[in-house]
């Protein structure tokens, strides 16, 4: 019966503490090993980003955030005292742009930026802060593994995500997107630039299918824009790309700026990554740079890297071996396969294509519709977990709307059980990993505050509650003294205040 099917399922998804302690250790070493060297399975990416924000940084500031599911575009005005305002436009992106040519992906992002300026700032600029002649600094979140020599660099080391892009793994994307930047945004930004702005110079034909739209990107807009102020050169970018940052790097330093006990961030979203700031002399790898060994320095761990290729330390169920093999990276990722977003629907899906092979669920039903790979999102998941009423009623509505299938009282108990321990496996893995950082660093004693950022975290009910209960599991009682908190629009505040901190320091000739 299906309900026999549940205790196998039980054994298979569940991480009893004990096993839980053996991956912290494993994933401390692993952490240790990828500051010792370059080149390691997790990265531990240094990132330029030295030390905390005083929390004083003001200004405005762009930023452009490529994620996971979207693109999104924000103004920042950073007000000092951990204060700040944000306007933002989201803008989704098509598995065309996802798999297509690298350069016409960050095209796309360069386009959605001049939108936002001609729809935004054209209205706003007597309010901000530039003089002409200013550079408006840009912070590029640009959330994929990138080795980074400095901050206005990066260069991708592989995408993830089912992210496939070509002509970018191994290219500096910071200069590629200069390249957009150069080709989208020049000719609004000089009649910015213009010491008295008609607001009919700036009004170019906004593209109104770019603002927050799921299509696909418009070819290159004409140029028939004559900048006001003749001493301008096209060639003058009055947007500086300043800052090019992972999204975990720029929620930590957000969180931390809105409350300084934040000493690490993760984000749970499509994908699984982690931040935190390093002691200079803690990272072997770069001894040779010359930086001062008592400077901080925020690491970007590329955590959902853990285990890849080896598969030594993860408990993976061959749900999960299959959802890596028919991935574009197999054997990547192995830690994010088991926890991220963009993989939890599809492992309850092949569990549920594994007993419709079986003749225990469906019988005699067209499931076609569940066939299809990653028709099950994660979403509903957590809806699942939610549905309020004793018949779950949310869950008929799923199967039968979204996949033509009807479902009994039983099954849907056990869907629902289901999704709960594929849910709560991710959670407590991600306590593993949290766990390993507040162990190598020692903050446990003292405790400190995680930020979280991510659909995952923000959207799926009792996520947190099971990342708490995971590291009480780990560490007893002291786990309490490390708190998740939510770090909404941790990425976009956070590439503005690094934008910042960076202009600070480089004003200051450092
Ligand atoms: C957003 C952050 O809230 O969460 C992004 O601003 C981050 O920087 C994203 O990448 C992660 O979530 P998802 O679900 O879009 O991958
Ligand atoms: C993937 C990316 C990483 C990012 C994370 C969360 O793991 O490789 O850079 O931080 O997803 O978006």
């Amino acid at each position: 019966t299906i309900a026999d099917q549940l205790r196998k399922f039980e054994s298979l998804f569940t991480l009893t503490p004990q096993r839980m302690r053996m991956i912290v250790e494993a994933f401390k070493a692993t952490l240790e090993l990828g500051l010792a060297k370059h080149k390691q399975t997790v990265p531990m990416i240094p990132t330029f980003v030295f030390g905390w924000p005083s929390g004083q940084e003001t200004g405005d500031i762009l930023a452009v955030d490529l994620g996971g599911t979207n693109l999104r575009v924000c103004l920042v005005t950073l007000q000092g005292d951990g204060k700040f305002e944000i306007t933002q436009t989201k803008y989704r992106l098509t598995e065309e742009q996802k798999q297509g040519d690298g350069q016409k992906l960050f095209d796309f992002c360069a386009e959605c930026l001049k939108t936002f300026v001609d729809t935004h700032l054209s209205a706003e600029m007597n309010g901000l802060s530039l003089k002409p002649g200013d550079k408006l600094p840009l912070g590029f979140t640009f959330s994929y593994p990138c080795t980074q020599d400095r901050i206005d660099h990066g260069e991708l080391i592989r995408w993830t995500k089912g992210f496939g892009a070509a002509n970018t793994e191994g290219q500096d994307v910071a200069a590629m997107f200069r390249k957009s930047l150069a080709k989208f945004v020049s000719h609004t930004q000089l009649s910015f630039l213009s010491p008295s702005p008609s607001p009919s110079s700036s009004s170019l034909p906004l593209p109104a299918s770019l603002c927050d739209a799921s299509v696909p990107p418009l070819p290159p807009l004409p140029f028939p824009f004559t900048p006001t102020n003749s001493d301008t050169s096209p060639q003058d970018l009055p947007i500086e790309l300043t800052a090019l940052i992972n999204d975990t790097t720029g929620t930590l330093i957000a969180s931390h700026y809105v409350n300084p006990r934040t000493k690490i961030a993760v984000i749970f979203g499509t994908g699984c990554n982690a931040a935190y700031m390093e002691r200079v002399q803690d990272i072997p790898k770069i001894k040779t740079l010359g930086i001062d060994d008592h400077a901080q320095m925020a690491i970007n761990c590329e955590w959902g890297a853990f285990d890849s290729f080896k598969h030594e330390h993860l408990p993976r169920t061959k749900y999960d071996a299959a959802v890596d093999e028919t991935s574009n990276k197999p054997g990547e990722q192995a830690f994010e396969k088991l926890i991220a977003g963009r993989y939890l629907g599809e492992i309850m899906r092949l569990v549920l294509c594994e007993l419709m092979d079986d003749g225990v669920l469906f019988l005699g039903q067209n499931t076609y519709k569940l066939e299809a790979p990653y028709a099950f999102d994660t979403a509903f998941l957590s809806l699942m977990e939610s549905d309020p009423t004793d018949e779950l009623l949310t869950i008929v509505g799923i199967f039968a709307h979204f996949f033509a299938v009807e479902t009994t009282l039983a099954e849907r108990q056990f869907f629902r059980a289901l999704a709960t321990l594929i849910g709560r496996r991710a959670a407590r893995l991600s306590a593993c990993g949290i766990a390993a950082i507040v162990s190598k660093m020692g903050y446990l004693e003292e405790g400190c505050l995680v930020g979280a950022d991510g659909s995952l975290y923000n959207k799926y009910p009792g996520f947190a509650d099971r990342v708490h209960e995971g590291l009480v599991d780990v560490f007893g009682e002291k786990g309490r003294n490390i708190v998740t908190h939510n770090a909404e629009d941790g990425s976009g505040v956070g590439s503005a205040i690094i934008a910042a901190m960076t202009k600070i320091r480089k004003d200051a000739g450092i």
